[in-house]
């Protein structure tokens, strides 16, 4: 097989277990790509650190500008604004494919690394990006293409799901169950991201951009996170015969006379024989609606270190079979300008 360069940044949860299944499964890995791919160095803050997984010692540098020079597929695992962006913009300047699971900065800086990436030719892949192990990405932006979306509705934050699920099931209290979720690899860097609904934000702005081929910003997007929801309100849910959940809703509306779209983040009231009060843990499920398909569901891991190394790696292998085809970029198509409304337009709450 050809071989092909993967500079790693990043090897925290999610970063060590892509680089672990990189190690353990290349030989499976190089037959789908039809590449050899070759974990090139892992850029990381602290080279002595602990990591989850026992990784071997001379791959970790904290140069990541110099290990991407030459890379072929560059993963950005690390998170946030910068260095990641640099880094990507670094990466698809010097012709490599990226993959990342990065959605504050695709929320924030898609159009920038997409526009940079068609330049040249070249890929950002994103399917860990919203919704962990889930493929969302895929289906809303190839399968859904030829027909149209009108609503996705869903659990897209694993640690605020997980939060809620405890404090329910077992009155858990708010504060553990939330160190629980870091300690199990759920939460963002800075929690805050997820108790406030800010990383449920970004998905939701992600997957409406795909849905309505038209770019969303992450400020037109309502949002409200579950640090208000209280023991009791959860229990005065549960006697009436509903659970507390995080919802993302994204639809097309009429307001003002023109179809547009509303997308919001809020803890809404699902009735308990509702598919979606039965995601429990830090799972996340999708439901989209489409005009010809009807209802589709997506379920499963929304988040934890080795479940989103599954999506990392199916953009590897998808980044290596383009690269060696010499194929064109996977280019986004947001060319439907919808008006895109504030939640005082909204007349239906889910
Ligand atoms: P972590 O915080 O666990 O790991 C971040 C890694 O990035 C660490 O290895 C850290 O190095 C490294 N890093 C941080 N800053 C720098 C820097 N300036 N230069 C080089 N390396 C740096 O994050 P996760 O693995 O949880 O998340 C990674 C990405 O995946 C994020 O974008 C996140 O939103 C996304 N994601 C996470 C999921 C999850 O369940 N955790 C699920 C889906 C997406 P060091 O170890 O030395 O400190
Ligand atoms: N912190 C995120 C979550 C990780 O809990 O859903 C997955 O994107």
């Amino acid at each position: 097989y050809r071989r092909l360069r993967v500079a790693l940044l990043g090897a925290g949860a999610v970063g060590s277990q892509v680089a672990a299944l990189l190690l353990r499964h290349g030989d499976e890995l190089a037959d789908r790509a039809g590449a050899a791919l070759e974990l090139a160095g892992i850029a990381v803050r602290d080279v002595d650190a602990p990591r989850d997984v026992e990784l071997p010692k001379e791959l970790f540098t904290t140069d990541a500008e110099s290990l991407i020079l030459g890379a072929d597929i560059v993963i950005e695992l690390i998170g946030g604004i910068e260095p990641a962006r640099s880094n990507i913009l670094q990466a698809i300047g010097s012709g490599a494919d990226v993959v990342t699971a990065n959605k504050a900065l695709l929320a924030t800086h898609g159009p920038e690394l997409f526009e940079a990436a068609d330049r040249v030719g070249a890929s950002v892949y994103y399917e860990a990006a919203a919704a962990g192990a889930i493929p969302i990405i895929r289906p809303l932006r190839d399968s859904l293409a030829g027909d149209r979306v009108v609503r996705i509705m869903g659990i897209v934050n694993g640690t605020t799901n997980y939060i809620l699920d405890r404090m329910d099931t077992e009155g858990a209290d708010f504060a553990d169950v939330l160190a629980d979720a870091q300690r199990l690899g759920y939460a963002e860097a800075d929690p805050t991201a997820d108790v406030e609904g800010y990383d449920a934000a970004q998905k939701a702005a992600i997957l409406a951009s795909l849905a309505f081929h038209t770019a969303v910003p992450l400020d037109a997007v309502h949002r409200e996170g579950i640090t208000s929801i209280t023991a009791s309100m959860i229990e005065e849910a549960r006697a009436a015969g509903f659970v507390i959940k995080l919802l993302a809703v994204c639809e097309r509306i009429e307001a003002n006379g023109a179809e547009s779209i509303s997308v919001r983040v809020y803890p809404a009231l699902v009735p308990a024989t509702h598919p979606l009060a039965s995601v429990h843990g830090a799972n996340n499920a999708v439901f989209v609606e489409a005009e010809a398909a009807g209802s589709l569901m997506f379920y499963g891991a929304g988040a934890g270190g080795v479940q989103t190394a599954s999506a990392v790696l199916g953009d590897v292998v998808s980044a290596a079979r383009r690269h060696i085809a010499g194929g064109v970029g996977v280019g986004e198509s947001t060319r439907a300008n919808l008006p895109i409304v504030p939640i005082g337009h909204v007349t239906t709450r889910y």
